[in-house]
């Protein structure tokens, strides 16, 4: 296993970490596809700073708060802009799982609600990342994640990945979309409809798969097998979402609206830990009549200095255009990193959306075969790339949970066209030089 002293954050501004011993990072990928307007931003820091002053936490069982509710307001328009209208009930947690554990309670419940306590089965897709708490991690298709806690987790089935560089076995790439769609079809009557609760899918995956949109046409297929089905429909949008594809939500690319979603990382770009479940009103009016009030929450569920860092952050979105931006820019950045790979065989797929944007590495770029898991490739380049100080978000097993490369770059919103030219420039050399040494290990893994 490579290994790597971590250095020492000491500061950042903008697209810039520097460590405690005065090395400086170019941050390509937003951390973990997180800090969308950059670091340091002082705008936000002097709202949660102005915000703590007045009170850090007002608990949610006394208090509501002014952040809370301008944050509800600013998320329910962005939704209905993007033809979400009716996605004005949220719960605000701190951080992605907290958002995908709610989503779950809040589908459970709602079956609850409408006389459905049958329908107990989440049905989610191998290849997908949803979370860290043992409700996310039954849904996550990530082996190597789960792997210590197999027998601990929720019999939760698991469809194929739905990605056309490397379709479910004997079928064609422009059929993905309706035979997987179809699958979970199949899978829903073979439970029972009257058993399955919900579906979640991230609309685009992130870390699990590295950077994969649904095909066209398969969100728009799955809605209506939920409708069909009485099934909730869960959009995973705590790394796609909040922007960073290039539409506020991500599914909006489809046209589709889901009955619940989740949001985290982009929300409050890492200035504050948060991320929110948000539902649809026909959800929320059925749970209310029955139960009141959705039963999820936490201590700090709609912390209120996490709320303001989500509000300034949000604002900042909004004034400066940048989700309009991220669309406008999204194919250069794509056309940045085709260029920074010309030439390595090796950079067997590039895919993604807006600034969201990954390249797969595969061993034998003909037949797809990944490279073996034990050259652990992913994380060679992460250190290939460090030592160039640029900061890229590389991962392994999108093909069969261990092996499968791949390198997400996932920029600030409000980066420069030097700066993306400077990203995929370092990002290209970093790869260059693992492939390099990989191929020299080759023989002796093939
Ligand atoms: C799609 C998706 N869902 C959920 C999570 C879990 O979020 P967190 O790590 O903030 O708990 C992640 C984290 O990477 C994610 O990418």
């Amino acid at each position: 296993m490579i290994r790597a002293k971590l250095p020492k954050i000491a500061w950042g501004s903008g697209l810039y970490l520097h460590d405690t011993d005065g090395k400086v990072y170019l941050d390509g990928s937003g951390g973990p596809a997180v800090y969308c307007i950059g670091h340091g931003n002082q705008e936000v820091n002097e709202a949660i700073k102005a915000q703590l002053d007045r009170v850090a936490h007002g608990y949610r069982y006394s208090f509501t708060s002014d952040p809370l509710e301008e944050l509800t307001e600013i998320i329910t328009r962005r939704c209905a802009e993007g033809g979400g209208e009716g996605l004005d009930r949220m719960v605000f947690v701190s951080g992605g799982s907290e958002a995908v554990e709610s989503c779950l309670k809040i589908a459970l419940q709602y079956q609850s609600a409408r006389g459905e306590q049958g329908r107990r089965k989440i049905i989610a897709r191998q290849r997908s990342w949803h979370g860290n708490t043992l409700g996310a991690l039954s849904c996550s298709g990530f082996a190597e994640r789960r792997e210590p806690f197999e027998g601990a987790l929720l019999d939760v089935p698991l469809l194929s990945p739905v990605n056309t560089y490397r379709p479910p076995v004997g079928v064609p790439a422009n059929d993905v979309a309706q035979w997987c769609a179809d699958e979970l079809e199949r899978e829903i009557l073979k439970l029972g409809p009257h058993r399955v609760a919900a579906f979640i899918f991230e609309p685009v995956v992130g870390a699990a798969g590295g950077c994969v949109p649904a095909p066209p046409g398969y969100a728009a297929r799955v809605r209506e097998i939920c409708d069909r089905y009485g099934v909730v429909m869960i959009a995973d949008e705590v790394m796609c979402g909040s922007g960073r594809c290039g539409t506020w939500r991500a599914l909006q690319h489809d046209g589709v609206v889901p009955d619940v979603m989740s949001v985290a990382k982009g929300l409050a770009a890492g200035y504050m830990p948060l991320g929110a479940a948000i539902y649809h009103r026909r959800i929320g009016e059925v749970i209310e009549d029955r139960y009141g009030a959705v039963s999820t929450g936490h201590t700090f569920t709609g912390h209120t200095a996490a709320c303001a860092a989500g509000v300034a952050v949000q604002r900042i979105v909004q004034r400066e255009k940048l989700v309009e931006k991220v669309a406008a820019e999204g194919p250069l950045l794509r056309e940045l990193l085709v260029q920074a790979m010309e030439g390595i065989a090796e950079a067997g797929d590039i895919r993604g959306r807006g600034f969201f944007q990954a390249v797969e590495l595969v061993k034998d770029p003909e037949t797809r075969e990944p490279f073996p898991a034990d050259l652990q490739v992913h994380l060679r380049v992460r250190q290939a790339a460090l030592a160039r100080g640029l900061i890229c978000y590389p991962v392994n097993g999108n093909v069969d949970g261990k092996c499968g490369d791949h390198v997400i770059l996932a920029p600030p919103y409000n980066v420069t066209r030097a700066e993306l030219e400077d990203i995929a420039g370092r990002l290209g050399e970093a790869v260059r030089a693992v492939i390099v040494e990989v191929r020299k290990a080759g023989p002796s893994h093939s």
